[in-house]
C-alpha cells in the first residue's frame, strides 16, 4: 500500500538550499560520479584551512580510512573565530534554564568563554593536546563551553550523559584513562536542584587516572570539594585571559570519544576525528534544517548525547547559527512548555525525538493550539522509527500542516544524518526517513549475498563508501571497531560499513528504517544493549542467569523485559521486594534508563542443545506473539509453554 505523499511547503522550497528533487538528483549523481571531486569541493568551500589538504580520500587501509590529509584546521575555531567578523555580536546560544531564567550568549561572549575555559584547562590543570577530559555537566552553557575548549587545546573530550550512574561513569572514565573530569555541583529539574558532583567522587577511586576534577557551580548547593583534586571553575575562572590561540591540528586528529552500547560487552568509544566530523556536522545542518541568517534553531537532545554533539554545538555553531540550549523537561510545568519556548524564542527549527513527541501528545493533546507556533519552518525527529499517530499530530498540530518533517536516520557512529528528507526538495511520506543525503551511499543489502534488497524485502541498512563524520575507531580497541561494522555484510567482496539496522525500499526506492537487527533495545531513543543490562542484573547475589530483550512500548518505543532465573529453588517470598531490589541495582550500574519494564521470573531460560539462548522465544512472549519457531530441538521444549503462562497470567 502505497503512503500519502506531503509535498514540500512551494514558499518553503523557493528559498531553500536544496530546492527540488532535480537538484538533490544532481548533487547525487555529482557524489556518484566523481566522489573525491564531491567532497573535496565541499571541504575547501566549507571549512577554513590553516593548512590545506592535499589528499581527499585514503583508503589503503580501508576500514581505517583518512580524510583531508594534510590540512590543518581548528574545530574551535571553525565554531567560533572565523564568524567573529560578520556575526560577532549574532547570538551563538541561547540559553534557557529550567526556571525559565535566559541568558543570551554571543559569538564574541562565546569566543571569550571558550578562550578562559581553555586557559584554565591548560594554566591550572596542565591539559594539553591529545589528554582525554570527561565531561559529567548538565544542559548548561558551560557544557558547549567544555567542549569547544577542549577542540581549541587538541583535547579529546568524552561526555558522559548526566543520567549515568557512577559506575557508568567510572567505566567510561578509565577506559578513556582521563585525566579530568568536569562537572557542576548539579542543576536543576522542575524547579529542584538535583545533583551531580557525589556522582562523580564515587567514580573517582584511588587508582582512578584522575588528577583534577573542575567543577562548574550552578545550584549552589553543598558538594565536598576534595583538597587537591577539586576545584570550582566559577574562581578559577575569573583571572583568566579571554585570548588563547586554538592549537593547530590535523584533519585526523581526534575530536572526541563517546560511548555507545552495542550488542556485546561493554560500551565502546566511538572515536570521532576533526575535519570529516565537522565538515559534516555544518553542511547536515544547511541542508536538512536549513537555518537561515536570523533564524533560531533549537534542537531539545541532550548534549550528553551524539544529537546535542552535532546538532545543538557544532553543527549550528560550524555554520554560524542562533543554537537554544534548554536545562529543563520539556513536559514541565506542563506539555505546553516547548510550544511556549517556540513561541518565546520565535524557534523556526525545533528538533527533537519521537519518544518526547509522544509524550507530549499524550499529555498534552491540545497545548500547541494554545500558542503562536507560527515561526515554524522545519520539524526533525531522530532517534528510532516514527509512528504514524505521532507523525500526524506533529504535522498537524504543531506544524499546521505547513512545515516538512524530516525524520533523520542516523547514530554515533555516522556522526551526522545519513537518511533524510530534505525540507524543501524530498516528497515526503510519513514515518519514512526517504533517501540518503548527497554525498551518502547507502544501500538496503541482503547479507547473504551482498545485492541491493528488492521492494519490501527487510534487508541490512549498509553505506557502502567511507564518508567524512563515520566513525574512526573504538578508543583502544582496533578490532572491534572491524569486528563491530565490517564483519556482517560484504559488497563485491568487500566489507561495507553495517549499521545494525533493518530497512527495506518502497517501491519509489524511499527508506523505512525498520529498527535494530542485533541485541541493542532502543529505549526512549536511547540505545541500550542487552549484554550490558544482564550483566548489572547478575550483580544481584540470588540471580542465576537472566535475557534481557526490548518490548514495544506505548511512550518509550522500547522498554525492557528481562527473564531471570534465581538461584534458590524455592522461588521469590516477595516478587515485587526482589524486582524492586533488581532495578536497584540497575540504577547503581548503568542508571535510571535502562531500568527494567516487565521482569518475569522463569523456571529456565529456552536453549538451543548447545547452550545458546533463543531470544526470538523470548521476544515473541514478550510481545504476546505466537511462536512459530520449532521449538522441538531445544534443550528442555517444555520450558517455553511455562514462561508464556507465567507472562500472560
Ligand atoms: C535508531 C542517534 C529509525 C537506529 C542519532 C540507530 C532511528 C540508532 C532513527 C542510533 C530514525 C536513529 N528512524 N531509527 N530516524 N534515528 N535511529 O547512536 O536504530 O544514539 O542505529 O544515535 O537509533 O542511536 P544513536
Amino acid at each position: 500500500m502505497s503512503k500519502q505523499i506531503f509535498q514540500p511547503n512551494a514558499a518553503f522550497a523557493a528559498d531553500a538550499r536544496i530546492k527540488n528533487m532535480d537538484e538533490y538528483n544532481a548533487l547525487q549523481n555529482k557524489a556518484i560520479e566523481d566522489y573525491e571531486g564531491f567532497w573535496g569541493d565541499y571541504a575547501k568551500e566549507k571549512l577554513d584551512w590553516i593548512e590545506p589538504f592535499t589528499n581527499v580520500l585514503d583508503e589503503s587501509e580501508a576500514p581505517f580510512v583518512k580524510w583531508f590529509d594534510g590540512g590543518k584546521l581548528n574545530v574551535s575555531a571553525q565554531c567560533i573565530d572565523r564568524h567573529l567578523d560578520a556575526r560577532k555580536n549574532k547570538a551563538a546560544i541561547i540559553f534557557e534554564g529550567d526556571r525559565g531564567d535566559k541568558q543570551v550568549i554571543t559569538y564574541l561572549e562565546l569566543y571569550h568563554e571558550v578562550n578562559k575555559f581553555a586557559n584554565l584547562l591548560k594554566e591550572d590543570f596542565g591539559v594539553q593536546k591529545g589528554d582525554r577530559v570527561v565531561i559529567y555537566m548538565p544542559m548548561i552553557p558551560e557544557a558547549a563551553y567544555a567542549m569547544l575548549a577542549c577542540a581549541r587545546i587538541g583535547a579529546i573530550h568524552s561526555i558522559v550523559f548526566g543520567g549515568f550512574s557512577s559506575e557508568a561513569l567510572k567505566d567510561r572514565i578509565e577506559d578513556a584513562a582521563a585525566k579530568v573530569v568536569i562537572t557542576a555541583d548539579g542543576a536543576f529539574r522542575k524547579e529542584k536542584p538535583y545533583m551531580l558532583k557525589p556522582v562523580v567522587d564515587a567514580a573517582i577511586d584511588a587508582s582512578s587516572p584522575v588528577e583534577k576534577v573542575l567543577v562548574v557551580e550552578r545550584n549552589n548547593e553543598e558538594v565536598t570539594w576534595v583538597e587537591g583534586r577539586d576545584y570550582s571553575y566559577n574562581e578559577l575562572i575569573k583571572d583568566k585571559s579571554t585570548e588563547c590561540e586554538a592549537e593547530i591540528m590535523e584533519s585526523e586528529d581526534p575530536l572526541f570519544l563517546l560511548y555507545t552500547s552495542g550488542s556485546t560487552g561493554k560500551p565502546k568509544g566511538v572515536q570521532h576525528n576533526s575535519a570529516g566530523y565537522i565538515l559534516w556536522a555544518q553542511m547536515t545542518m544547511e541542508w536538512v534544517f536549513d537555518v537561515k541568517e536570523n533564524d533560531t534553531y533549537w534542537c531539545t537532545a541532550d548534549i550528553g548525547w551524539i544529537t546535542g554533539h552535532t546538532y545543538i554545538v557544532y553543527g549550528p555553531l560550524a555554520m554560524g547559527a542562533t543554537t537554544v540550549m534548554f536545562e529543563g523537561v520539556i513536559t514541565y510545568p506542563d506539555a505546553g512548555r516547548p510550544w511556549k519556548m517556540v513561541q518565546d524564542h520565535r524557534i523556526n527549527q525545533f528538533y527533537t525525538a519521537p519518544t518526547a513527541i509522544r509524550v507530549l501528545h499524550k499529555m498534552g493533546e491540545d497545548e500547541p493550539a494554545k500558542y503562536d507556533l507560527s515561526s515554524l519552518k522545519v520539524l526533525g525527529t531522530v532517534g528510532e522509527p516514527i509512528d504514524p499517530p505521532a507523525w500526524k499530530w506533529y504535522y498537524e498540530e504543531v506544524g499546521s500542516s505547513q512545515c516538512a518533517i524530516v525524520d533523520t536516520y542516523w547514530q554515533t557512529e555516522t556522526g551526522g544524518h545519513i537518511v533524510s528528507p530534505l525540507p524543501g526538495a524530498t516528497p515526503i511520506k510519513p514515518a519514512c526517513a526517504t533517501l540518503p543525503l548527497p554525498g551518502i551511499i547507502a544501500e538496503i543489502l541482503d547479507p547473504a549475498t551482498g545485492e541491493k534488497t528488492e521492494v519490501d524485502e527487510t534487508g541490512y541498512m549498509c553505506i557502502t563508501r567511507p564518508w567524512p563524520s563515520q566513525i574512526r575507531g573504538v578508543w583502544g580497541d582496533k578490532e572491534r571497531y572491524v569486528k563491530s561494522y565490517y564483519g556482517d555484510v560484504q559488497k563485491d567482496g568487500k566489507a561495507v560499513y553495517f549499521t545494525g539496522d533493518g530497512a527495506r525500499y518502497d517501491e519509489d526506492g524511499y527508506i523505512t528504517i525498520t529498527g535494530r537487527t542485533d541485541d541493542v533495545i532502543n529505549v526512549s531513543g536511547h540505545r541500550m544493549g542487552t549484554a550490558e543490562v544482564e550483566a548489572a542484573i547478575k550483580k544481584h547475589a540470588n540471580v542465576a542467569e537472566v535475557a534481557v530483550v526490548g518490548k514495544p512500548h506505548e511512550l518509550k518505543g522500547e522498554g525492557i523485559f528481562a527473564y531471570i532465573v534465581l538461584k534458590s529453588d524455592e522461588g521469590v517470598a516477595d516478587e515485587v521486594a526482589e524486582m524492586r531490589a533488581i532495578n536497584t541495582i540497575i540504577k547503581q550500574e548503568i542508571g535510571n534508563i535502562a531500568v527494567c519494564d516487565d521482569m518475569v521470573f522463569a523456571p529456565g531460560l529456552p536453549k538451543t542443545r548447545s547452550g545458546k539462548i533463543m531470544r526470538r522465544i523470548l521476544r515473541a512472549i514478550a510481545k504476546g506473539e505466537a511462536i512459530t519457531q520449532d521449538i522441538s530441538t531445544l534443550e528442555d521444549p517444555s520450558i517455553v509453554a511455562k514462561i508464556e503462562a507465567m507472562v500472560k497470567g
